[in-house]
């Protein structure tokens, strides 16, 4: 038995594996690019760490797509071949990602809670808590996870971060501008907390200061994975479109963003996605890059990891002209949501797929459709995740849709439809 960086136990007489594994835990807690090489050394030094299996399952699973969910059983059998022989923490780790792996997300939640209520230095579980709590859009738990172990981690800037940014979920956002200062002054390299401040700002629409405070850090996220990477410039991107610098966000997009991003990363489409449909939202023609990013969903298309993220995929392929594939995703969300555990079920049911339903309405120009499926789940869509950012959105998506129905109609009333239609409605 060793401990590892947060004094921790860990069932293992290899320092290698140990050395591995904080690695892995530093650069899990930075979004680093090195999280997979560490973790993967860990095992090399010790095959029988239950432990290093279980942290390179939650790895993989992390990725959100099927060939990485494979990965992680393999990891998560071989975590369970040495249950045996570990602690009591080990146990309810492996138990939780277990949960993760077969969607039991209420039971990974229950373990991620009880771990860090025996053991408040373990930092990775929780964010593993506030990862799940995001998704199922519980914002007061997202934060209470993190502050309930504030207190033995005063020294811990990224937990700092992960304060940050569960109070600005929470509207708090003084406070999270505070901490998430705070995390900054700690250690310049702290991109979850410098995202924390990035939606403060979006938030009170300071969009100058948001440019200059992530601008001046985004030297810091050369480390970073692809996703946290792309993710800030994203964030930078919207101040930039609020301001209407146009050529400025699609040169964002074509460097940092889609130009940066693991084309076959889930997160990374979705926040290519969601910055062309902004960008036509304000009537701009966004060229081919509908169908470049397109080709790259359709292993998205049977997967359904988050309900959130489909609602992208699928908006992104009508806009792209795949219609035949958005019918296959349709169906297959709802095959997917009749066999999955009845915790996540209703939310599939009764908001995500009338949302994606939507959504594909409106990319096809069929407002009245788009109308009639997004009302209603509106006030519900925060229970299918996504930051305050992200889900405004959707909004946005059913405001333009209501506002091209009234035009669609008065034009049709004055028997001057064009194919030029669209374009003219968004001359504001
Ligand atoms: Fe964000």
């Amino acid at each position: 038995m060793l401990k590892d960086m947060q004094g921790l136990g860990v069932t293992t007489d290899s320092p290698d594996a140990i050395a591995g594994i904080n690695r892995f835990i530093d650069q899990s807690l930075f979004y680093g690019k090195d999280a997979e090489t560490a973790i993967l050394k860990a095992i090399a030094a010790d095959p029988t760490c239950a432990l290093a299996h279980a942290y390179t399952a939650a790895y993989y699973l992390s990725q959100e797509n099927r060939i990485a969910w494979q990965q992680a059983q393999v990891h998560l059998l071989a975590a369970q071949k040495n249950w045996a022989k570990i602690t009591d923490r080990e146990k309810w780790y492996v138990q939780a990602i277990i949960a993760w792996a077969n969607k039991e997300i209420d039971v990974a939640i229950t373990l991620h809670e009880e771990i860090t209520n025996h053991f408040p230095q373990d930092l990775i579980s929780v964010q593993q808590g506030q990862y799940h709590y995001f998704y199922l859009g519980n914002k007061q738990r997202l934060l209470q996870i993190a502050q309930k172990v504030l207190t033995p981690n005063l020294d811990n800037h990224y937990l700092y971060g992960m304060v940050a940014f569960g109070l600005e979920q929470c509207h708090q956002l003084a406070s999270a501008e505070v901490i998430g200062r705070k995390a900054t002054d700690l250690n310049r390299y702290d991109p979850w907390a410098h995202h924390a401040v990035a939606h403060v700002m979006e938030t009170q629409g300071r969009l100058e200061e948001g440019i200059a405070w992530m601008e001046s850090l985004a030297p810091t996220w050369e480390s970073c994975n692809s996703m946290l990477y792309t993710h800030n410039w994203w964030h930078v991107a919207l101040y930039y479109l609020e301001q209407n610098d146009i050529e400025k966000v699609l040169l964002l997009y074509d460097t940092y963003i889609w130009g940066h991003a693991n084309k076959r990363s889930p997160k990374d489409q979705v926040g290519a996605i969601s910055l062309l449909l902004r960008l036509e939202l304000r009537g701009v023609d966004v060229s081919n890059r509908w169908s470049e990013l397109s080709y790259y969903l359709y292993h998205r298309i049977h997967e359904h990891a988050l309900p959130f993220q489909d609602l992208h995929y699928v908006y992104a392929l009508a806009k792209a002209g795949f219609i035949e594939w958005v019918k296959q995703m349709l169906w297959s969300m709802q095959q997917y949501a009749l066999s999955i555990n009845p915790f996540l079920r209703q939310s599939w049911l009764e908001v995500a797929i009338p949302a994606a339903k939507g959504m594909v309405a409106h990319a096809k120009d069929d407002f009245n459709t788009a109308i009639t499926t997004l009302k209603p789940v509106l006030p519900r869509l925060h229970e299918i995740g996504g930051s305050h950012a992200q889900l405004a959105l959707f909004k946005q998506v059913y405001q333009d849709a209501v506002l091209l129905a009234q035009k669609q109609s008065h034009l049709y009333s004055n028997c001057q439809i064009s194919t030029h239609r669209r374009k003219s409605c968004f001359l504001r």
